[in-house]
């Protein structure tokens, strides 16, 4: 793994030219008392390292001989009594394969001596107000020194924008642990399948995805489960998780697991008794139509926007079928009426950030689908009740959400095995 770590390294350094580049990993978060939120790495931080620890920091110095420099925390037998083993400098060099490491106590200190005479400074610019003013202020440090020959950088520059378009486009070595993620992810919705029946709360269909992905080493979901029967699914961000199913509800669940820091993100949507009928059969029927149809746009050459005009195209033929619009498609398009039903966008691209990093458009036109790249497909329609609504149709919240990798020829589904058609859900919810 070290190996794939320092490639990437060497390919950041390679889009630095002249420069410093400062990567510090995510701090610790308090919960409440003494007691922490489980400890989730910067994703960035964690690309370019495989270093899990907290209080680090990546330095890379550019110039004749790249340096990549660790900063991270000192063996401490008391510390690692309570809290567990850490790796200290020297071992860390030696695993992880960085050219130096030091104890994070001399951070200050040590940056002081290697940002001189780098022309640019490159880390998270605005993303922690504190950062910002600890990198001004050594640089001001810097800036002192000037009558010894040394120059402070001129060029304060966001280092994301370099890593963000590299984590875009996923290698092998990410696809696999993502297809991994994803494998773990349809399992646990097909238990939940499995599982669903009227009487049961919905946080007792949460705890049977999470022991799912638990059981298979995925220890975190990527987000907040949402399990959300009936209204529910008309919200959102439903997280409450509290309702008790009926029989009659249609039974949302977006779920997905954290596998090795990438993440999965699936949504389906069932009757709780089993077996689609009537209006929600109907509408289903609808949003995948829609599903398909944007999974089939998801190739090479695509516009970003492909997968979410297709879904459109067939969302909105269908609101007007249902007489929730009125109009031709490119009429609705145009007055944007079908947003009451549906207000999200079709997709995001997704890695080890639910909603990964990369920029969505260039130059300001929306960008092209490109092999590696990873994204969701997850149209849906959101009926809540009103006067000029079908009362059949009240209620009804539907998303269907798959995880697709663009290929060379093509595309792949990650997340394939977690049932979707009307026939195969009914087929798996009448095994249990
Ligand atoms: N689960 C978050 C999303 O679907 O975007
Ligand atoms: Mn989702
Ligand atoms: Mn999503």
């Amino acid at each position: 793994m070290t190996d794939i770590h320092a490639k990437r390294r060497t390919r950041l350094f390679e889009k630095m030219g002249r420069g410093i580049a400062i990567i510090p990993n995510a701090p610790e978060q308090r919960r409440n008392g003494d007691s922490d939120y489980p400890y989730r790495f910067d994703s960035s931080f964690y690309y370019l390292t495989g270093f899990a620890e907290p209080d680090s920091v990546l330095v890379l110095v550019s110039g004749d001989a790249r340096q990549s420099i660790l900063f991270c925390r000192e063996k401490n037998i008391e510390r690692e009594i309570w809290d567990g083993y850490r790796f200290g400098p020297d071992a860390a060099r030696e695993e992880f394969g960085f050219d130096a490491a030091h104890p994070i106590a001399e951070l200050d200190e040590k940056l002081t001596e290697l940002m001189g005479n780098q022309a640019t400074l490159y880390y998270p610019l605005g993303a922690d107000a504190h950062w910002d003013q600890r990198m001004l202020k050594l640089r001001e440090a810097v800036r002192t020194k000037v009558r010894s020959g040394i120059k402070a950088p001129d060029e304060l520059r966001d280092v994301r924008t370099l890593i963000n378009e590299m984590r875009l486009f996923k290698d092998s070595s990410e696809i696999a642990i993502m297809r991994k993620a994803a494998a773990i992810s349809t399992a646990a919705h097909r238990r939940a399948m499995q599982f669903v029946r009227a009487g049961i709360f919905e946080y007792e269909v949460e705890a049977e995805l999470l022991h799912e992905f638990c059981r298979n080493g995925a220890r975190n979901p990527a987000y907040t489960s949402i399990v959300a029967a009936g209204e529910n699914a008309c919200v959102l961000h439903y997280v409450a998780n509290d309702a008790r199913l009926k029989q009659s509800d249609l039974l949302l669940i977006d779920a997905g697991c954290e596998f090795s820091g990438y993440a999965s993100d699936i949504t389906r949507t069932y009757p709780v008794s089993g077996k689609f009928t009537g209006a929600k059969k109907h509408v289903y029927e609808i949003v995948l139509a829609a599903q398909t149809a944007a999974i089939d746009a998801a190739r090479p050459g695509n516009s970003w926007e492909a997968p979410h005009n297709a879904a459109l195209r067939v969302l909105i033929q269908g609101f007007i079928d249902l007489k929730l619009c009125r109009g031709t498609v490119d009429g609705v398009l145009e007055d944007e009426s079908y947003r009451k039903y549906y207000m999200h966008r079709t997709g995001h691209w997704l890695g080890m950030d639910v909603h990964d990093v990369g920029d969505y458009k260039i130059d300001n036109a929306w960008r092209s689908l490109q092999p590696g790249m990873v994204l969701t497909v997850e149209p849906g329609c959101y009926i809540r009740p009103s006067d000029d609504v079908p009362r059949a149709l009240w209620n009804i919240g539907i998303r269907i959400e798959d995880d697709v990798v663009i290929t060379d020829k093509g595309h792949e589904v990650l997340t394939e095995a977690a049932p979707k058609t009307v026939s195969a859900i009914e087929e798996l919810m009448k095994k249990s």
